[in-house]
């Protein structure tokens, strides 16, 4: 009997020592991992307060700081946000908790700010027998977009433009007769700029502030001699050599941007109809439409 009882107080003996190693290993390979972890979110921490970059370059950094944790760590973050990265960089200081209040990196809460997409969209050599049916479209979805109007469209058409105006939408120039305004002499550009104000303005009473040069052609000296702001643009899916609808949307879908400005014609049926649906695509990917004027004073 007493070799039995013998026998299985050392097993028990046994497994207890068992038991403490195998516990002081893991507290110190927590340890370990654990100051690791640390040093490698104070060099993060030192870059965001230094750095100068902008909110996207430190979502970069929140990014790669958060992988870095889970590799040394073994917690999962699939979604790396600011919101771990704080948790994570206090909370692992000498505990082996690793959920944390949150940590003092006042630049932290900048990365939070997440903001819209917006985009312009805009149409040249208007108003025409389409441009109706495109206000009509916009406005179903709650949308204003940037119209540059040639002078010589306009006679005949001075309700579209009320409606325009009306509408909310911002109506620029494209001058009378879609001249090149660098092959002319400056007073003769500045007429045809001149003549389209007039048009616009005894229409709607307002002023064309914005200008968009035919072939975007602005010869520097008109500068002095108007006060307009010319406005050029970035997405151009050359909607007028087509009428391949799904072309025209591919390409503009494909190449938008935050802060681009996509350059359409409304003397189009199969442009009416490709800006209708490329509203209706970037809108569902969380695009904001906007004025161009929005975007130029931002
Ligand atoms: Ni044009």
């Amino acid at each position: 009997m007493a070799d039995k009882y013998g026998t299985v107080l050392l097993f028990y003996t046994g497994i207890v020592i068992l038991v403490l190693l195998m516990a002081s290993g893991i507290e110190r390979y927590n340890n370990r991992m654990l100051s690791a972890a640390n040093q490698n979110m104070e060099n993060q921490s030192g870059q965001n307060v230094n750095s100068e970059q902008s909110n996207n370059d430190q979502t970069g950094q929140a990014e790669t700081g958060s992988r870095n944790m889970e590799n040394q760590t073994g917690t999962a973050s699939k979604n790396p946000n600011t919101e771990n990265q704080t948790g994570k960089a206090s909370g692992s200081q000498n505990t082996e908790n690793q959920t944390g209040t949150a940590g003092g990196n006042p630049n932290i809460d900048t990365q939070l700010d997440v903001h819209t997409p917006r985009i312009a969209l805009t149409f040249d050599d208007g108003p025409s027998y389409y441009t109706e049916e495109l206000l009509d479209g916009l406005e179903e979805r709650g949308v204003c977009a940037s119209f540059f109007l040639l002078g010589r469209n306009i006679e005949g058409r001075e309700d579209t433009v009320k409606k325009m105006y009306e509408g909310g939408h911002l109506i620029g120039n494209h001058t009378y007769s879609h001249v090149k305004l660098t092959s002319l002499s400056t007073d003769v550009a500045c007429e045809q700029v001149d003549k389209t104000r007039k048009l616009v303005y005894k229409i709607t009473g307002y002023n064309t502030l914005y200008v968009r040069p035919p072939y975007g052609a602005w010869p520097e000296e008109m500068e002095y001699s108007v006060t307009m702001i010319p406005v050029l643009w970035d997405i151009d899916p050359q909607d007028w050599t087509t009428s391949d609808v799904d072309g025209i949307v591919k390409k503009v879908v494909s190449s938008a941007r935050d802060g681009g400005i996509i350059l359409m014609h409304d003397n189009y049926d199969s442009s009416v109809e490709a800006a209708l649906e490329i509203v209706d695509q970037l809108k569902k990917q969380g695009y904001e439409f906007v004025t161009v004027d929005e975007l130029v004073y931002d």
